[in-house]
């Protein structure tokens, strides 16, 4: 398998300004495309080899992404975005975002059916399903997809042009001191915040 691994430090710094919540923001959505490919990477290499070293990493990565990194992607969101849409007296953009909001549970759905599943691999045990996976992981990776797709046409730009300067920097602060109190990786959001 050779899809490079979801990470927390592939954010290059964009070049004549400081980092923004939103490159962070932006960043995650491609750590979330990637850890779904490595997902169905990780189906093939089962049904070749089976449960081994590298199996277990890979789905070692992929469980504490999902646990981690993408949950608070989703705060991130419902806490700093999805708010300042749903404020904002436009009724399309309004029902867009609790159409998002609503996703966003879908998809926390979807996981908790898979994570045992990612979990068990993790630990080399062959308490799995391929077939249920097979069924399962398209399903997932089409619905966040989707919800990633909405987000950056119609969500993101609208957000951009509506949060306000002094707000970015308070959020980008919320979002840095949430994940080292959880004991994530706060680079990217530290960065930032400063
Ligand atoms: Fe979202
Ligand atoms: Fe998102």
């Amino acid at each position: 398998m050779t899809t490079p691994q979801p990470s927390n430090d592939a954010l290059p710094t964009p070049r004549g300004r400081p980092l923004q919540p939103f490159d962070v923001m932006d960043a995650c959505h491609q750590q979330i495309v990637t850890a779904l490919h490595q997902m169905v990477h990780l189906l093939d290499h089962l049904e070749q080899h089976g449960v081994d070293g590298q199996a277990q990493e890979t789905a070692r990565n992929i469980f504490s992404f999902f646990m981690g990194t993408a949950r608070e992607h989703h705060l991130d969101e419902e806490r700093h975005i999805f708010p300042t849409m749903i404020n904002s007296g436009d009724a399309q953009l309004m029902e867009l975002t609790l159409r998002l909001q609503q996703d966003h549970g879908w998809i926390e759905e979807d996981w908790l059916e898979l994570a045992p599943q990612f979990e068990s691999i993790a630990a080399g045990y062959h308490w799995f399903n391929l077939e249920h996976l097979r069924l399962a992981v398209p399903v997932f990776q089409a619905l966040y997809q989707d919800h990633i797709a909405l987000e950056e046409s119609m969500i993101y730009p609208q957000a951009k042009a509506r949060i306000a300067e002094w707000d970015l920097h308070g959020m980008g602060r919320e979002m840095a001191q949430r994940r080292k109190r959880r004991g994530l990786n706060p680079d990217q959001a530290d960065r930032a915040a400063a």
